[in-house]
């Protein structure tokens, strides 16, 4: 058995996607109301996304808020949009100073104006960024996105634009949210569940899954680490045999 214990800086995923779990047991076990384990999975994030950018991982995708969540108690799902308000504001030097791009998938339509505004103008300010996309999945449901991309390629062949026989793995990917994201390499889910929640499905094909017992407010660079050296040591076949992948 490899026991490596050690990052090394080859071979690290180039889109790593994170279902951020756990911001209400967290804040449960502390007494507190489920907000304040929100407030605190802030703080992960803020401290993934600089130790993603140092590493140099080209794409980071975080599941914010999902399609599902918007029938959280309507407290809870407020405070979720002022923490992306206020995160936004307050991580926009961050950004630029790391050379981050910030990038979202998802129906973001649905959000409140104020929170969709923010986003539009953070992404317009990091456009030119070119160390690492930052993608925030936001109302995002990957079911819902496989459906609007079948309506958007049926269209096509409606109008003659696209033969049947040539709708391809790459036609599909170029109608996904994340056409010009690569495909994911590695998913880290926090607190102990084990699934993929509807994120990413048609995306994560060929991914490693990687659970963690941490809750996601503890979540650490060391907690990182440990995800990446796991991922350094698995063997991805993609469907061929070990040896031929050698
Ligand atoms: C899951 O924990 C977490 C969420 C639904 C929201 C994630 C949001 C943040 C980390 C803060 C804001 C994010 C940004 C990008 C500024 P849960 O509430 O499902 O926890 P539980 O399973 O313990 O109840």
């Amino acid at each position: 058995m490899d026991t490596t214990t050690t990052l090394h800086t080859g071979n690290l995923p180039q889109h790593l996607a994170i279902i951020m779990d756990g911001n209400g047991r967290w804040a449960k076990k502390k007494g507190m109301l489920r907000i304040f384990g929100h407030e605190n999975g802030t703080k992960a994030v803020r401290e993934t996304v600089e130790s993603c950018a140092r590493l140099g991982i080209g794409y980071l995708t975080l599941y914010a808020f999902s399609t599902e969540n918007w029938n959280r108690p309507k407290m809870e799902v407020d405070t979720l949009m002022n923490l992306l308000v206020s995160s936004l504001e307050k991580e926009l030097p961050t950004l630029q100073k790391n050379s981050i791009k910030l990038n979202t998938i998802g129906n973001t339509a649905m959000l409140p104006d104020g929170a969709r505004k923010k986003l539009l103008d953070v992404i317009e300010q990091t456009k030119g960024n070119t160390r690492m996309t930052l993608t925030l999945a936001l109302s995002y449901g990957s079911r819902e996105e496989i459906i609007s991309a079948v309506k958007k390629i049926s269209e096509k062949v409606q109008n003659n634009q696209l033969n049947i026989a040539d709708i391809s793995e790459s036609v599909i990917g170029a109608h996904l949210y994340t056409h010009d994201l690569p495909d994911v390499d590695l998913v880290i889910r926090t607190s102990g569940e084990q699934r993929i929640s509807n994120f990413l499905l048609w995306q994560v094909a060929y991914a490693e899954l990687y659970f963690t017992e941490v809750l996601w407010p503890d979540f650490r660079e060391k907690d990182l680490h440990e995800a990446l050296i796991s991922y350094q040591k698995r063997e991805r076949r993609f469907g061929k045999t070990s040896e031929q992948v050698k």
